[in-house]
């Protein structure tokens, strides 16, 4: 009885989409450009440089470095994400070039080597710039 078949196939497929896993929400960025940078990326990249002038004392010292290299790299996912993305190009190479470096300054930081954190934080210095050399307002470089 074809109209039976296609009345329980359909109902099956009904019920796979359902049972589908949920589709991933929309990431929505909330902080500009800007903001992001004083919220996340100079207190954190702060924590990193410093590490070069004044070397962590202790484990509770270490943490705070590490816990600043990852908010460092994870803000480079973040200037990837919606309207925050200037182009598909040198902006997403800037920004992953950040989670990259943050990652390995965190990685050193773990290791409590202060040598290769300075090293990091010069390499993460460069993408500074050169992101800001691109895309910062000449405007705002007066500031
Ligand atoms: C992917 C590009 C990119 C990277 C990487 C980047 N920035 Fe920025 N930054 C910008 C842009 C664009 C602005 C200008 C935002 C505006 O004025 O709207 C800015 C602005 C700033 C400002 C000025 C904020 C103000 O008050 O006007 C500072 C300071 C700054 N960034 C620090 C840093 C530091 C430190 C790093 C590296 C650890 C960094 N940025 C990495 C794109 C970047």
């Amino acid at each position: 009885m074809p109209t039976i078949f296609v009345i329980l196939l359909v109902s099956l497929l009904l019920f796979l989409a359902s049972a589908a896993p949920a589709q991933q929400p929309t990431l929505k960025p909330v902080a500009t450009v800007k903001q992001l940078m004083k919220a996340i990326v100079i207190p954190s990249s702060d924590a990193v440089f410093q590490v070069a002038a004044k070397e962590p004392k202790n484990e509770e010292q270490w943490a705070a470095v590490q816990n600043s290299a990852l908010a460092l790299a994870e803000a480079g996912n973040l200037l990837m994400i919606g309207s925050r993305a200037k182009d598909r190009g040198e902006w997403m190479k800037q920004s992953q070039a950040l989670v990259d470096l943050g990652t390995a300054a965190f990685k050193a930081a773990e290791a409590k080597d202060v040598d290769a954190v300075s090293k990091a934080g010069d390499e993460i210095y460069n993408v500074c710039e050169s992101c800001h050399n691109k895309y910062m307002e000449k405007t705002n470089e007066a500031k």
